[in-house]
């Protein structure tokens, strides 16, 4: 072996050896797990949709939770939102918002939450998504049903008015009364 064939693979495992530093794959607000879980049971009181109890008991109940502020495949189309963000992590100015739950909304593929990121603006900064609808997703049914349907779901389901009612076929949607919790700035 020549040497310096030996120094690139010497080079190569020790490059293995030291943990990379993970390029982000978007940034967004975590939500406090039991926070967001009190919240579900506390809207559906006795009235759990067969749904989420599916959901639930095939183990399809996100195990945490986060609103996607942007993601990596917008960070082109929407520079100027990623630098805001990376900029806001880094200088680690403020990293906690209110973040109030307005409905749960289903249908039989998945269950998500749409959500007002400061909606006083306490917080003092800027909280843009490129997200239509500002979200988390609960659970979806199966591997093969993306989060990222939330989106798509809450979109046709404001454009056909938003309609509340706790219904197993179509979309249905309950109400989350005053529910508050705090979300954290992260680059995930
Ligand atoms: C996942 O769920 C969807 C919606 O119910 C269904 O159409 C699809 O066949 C399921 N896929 C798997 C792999 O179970
Ligand atoms: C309830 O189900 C009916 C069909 O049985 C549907 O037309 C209606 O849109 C559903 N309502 C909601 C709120 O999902």
């Amino acid at each position: 072996m020549k040497f310096s064939n030996f120094l690139s693979l010497a080079c190569l495992s020790l490059a293995a050896a030291v943990p990379t530093k993970r390029s982000t794959t978007y940034f967004g607000l975590s939500l406090p797990t039991q926070d967001i879980r009190t919240n579900l049971d506390n809207s559906f009181s006795s009235n759990v949709p067969p749904f989420f109890q599916k959901l639930q008991s095939t183990n399809r109940v996100q195990s945490s939770f986060h609103v996607t502020l942007i993601h990596v495949t917008d960070s082109k189309s929407h520079s100027d939102i990623w630098k805001y963000y990376k900029d806001l992590v880094a200088k680690g100015g403020v990293t906690q918002v209110p973040v109030q739950l307005n409905h749960i909304v289903w249908d039989d593929r998945l269950m998500a939450v749409d959500v007002t990121v400061d909606p006083e603006g306490t917080s003092g900064v800027q909280w843009p998504s490129t997200n239509d609808v500002t979200h988390t997703t609960i659970g979806t049914v199966n591997k093969s049903v993306k989060p990222v349907e939330s989106n798509d779901l809450l979109v046709q389901w404001k454009s056909d008015g938003s309609v509340i009612g706790i219904n197993d076929s179509g979309v249905s949607a309950i109400s989350m009364q005053n529910a508050r919790v705090v979300g954290t700035l992260t680059a995930f």
